[in-house]
């Protein structure tokens, strides 16, 4: 595998496989990986003759400097775990390289970026706009894998993806759990163990929440089951929502044939974590 810091390089070796009709697959991590980035990276091997990806903590997109500033780097062993799994290019770029001049953009899309995470984390959904489209730029993939873990981003990029007509298909990867349920996160890592088991709340409380929906309990009962859960544990609940899936419009009620994603954040030892599940899987 190729590790590779600059544009040029990069675009000159996909040119070349372009010209010799290979399909490109990209995978936009911030490195920490693990199981959930591996599945993706995977995904994009089987699909597509060349793989890359990449690692860029990307600071347009957090709103929050100490998140930022403690966001793990775990390069060497994400290098390696690349390498072991047969990843073709690893592209790991400055910030001089991404940005240039600094940030002078702003993506707006509209309710997307206003609900749930847009919500809570202002400007986030720009930056992540603005750094899948330079990624998208340079690389001209033909496929993109992302995961279900950040529901909302997938809608949010699909949105820019069409439209700006960009030329990528895009795949959405279930989510890979740890085994006790715990939705895989770099942030994670942060946790202590005790952490790690008082997180469980989250998904306990989606699947809660997608049993009670499919026995016909109303959304507004289903929400105030959920909080009363959270009264009693250590984790802070930040959202519990159920929206439809495409549009993230919150729901009342739950309607045949609409997509439903039941989505929640909270906060654990000043971790923020988030988790879905979709009612109709
Ligand atoms: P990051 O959090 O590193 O995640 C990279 C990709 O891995 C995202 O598409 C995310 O949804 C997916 N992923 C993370 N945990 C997963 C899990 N448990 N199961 C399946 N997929 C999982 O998301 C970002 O980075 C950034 O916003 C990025 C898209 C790279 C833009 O900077």
């Amino acid at each position: 595998m190729r590790v590779i810091n600059e544009i040029k390089p990069l675009r000159d070796i996909l040119l070349q496989n372009k010209i010799d009709n290979k399909t490109i697959g990209l995978v936009p991590t911030m490195g920490a990986l693990h199981a959930g980035h591996i599945k993706l990276i995977q995904e994009s091997i089987e699909e597509c003759d060349v793989t890359v990806c990449s690692i860029y903590v990307n600071p347009t997109q957090f709103n929050n400097q100490v998140d930022l500033d403690k966001y793990p780097n775990t390069f060497e062993e994400d290098i390696q775990m690349l390498s072991d799994i047969g990843c073709d290019l690893a592209f790991n770029p400055s910030h001089n390289a991404m940005y240039p001049s600094g940030n002078q953009l702003n993506f707006d899309f509209g309710h997307l970026d206003k609900v749930m995470e847009g919500e809570f984390r202002k400007g986030h959904f720009s930056g992540v706009g603005i750094i899948i489209s330079k990624f998208f730029n340079i690389v001209q993939p033909d496929f993109a894998y992302f995961g279900q873990k950040d529901i909302q981003q997938f809608a949010v990029i699909n949105k820019m993806v069409e439209e700006l007509h960009m030329n990528t298909s895009l795949r959405c990867v279930p989510i890979v759990r740890e085994e006790n349920g715990l939705a895989m996160s770099s942030r994670n890592m942060r946790l202590s163990e005790k952490g790690k088991n008082d997180a469980l709340v989250l998904y306990e409380s989606l699947n809660l929440a997608k049993e009670l929906l499919i026995k016909g309990v109303s959304i507004s009962d289903v929400k105030n089951k959920i909080k009363h859960k959270f009264a009693s544990s250590i984790v802070e609940l930040e959202y519990f929502e159920v929206v439809n899936s495409d549009t993230f419009i919150s729901m009342d009620k739950v309607t045949k044939n609409s997509p439903v994603a039941i989505c929640i954040a909270g906060h654990i030892e000043n971790v923020r974590l988030i988790d879905n599940i979709l009612l109709n899987e």
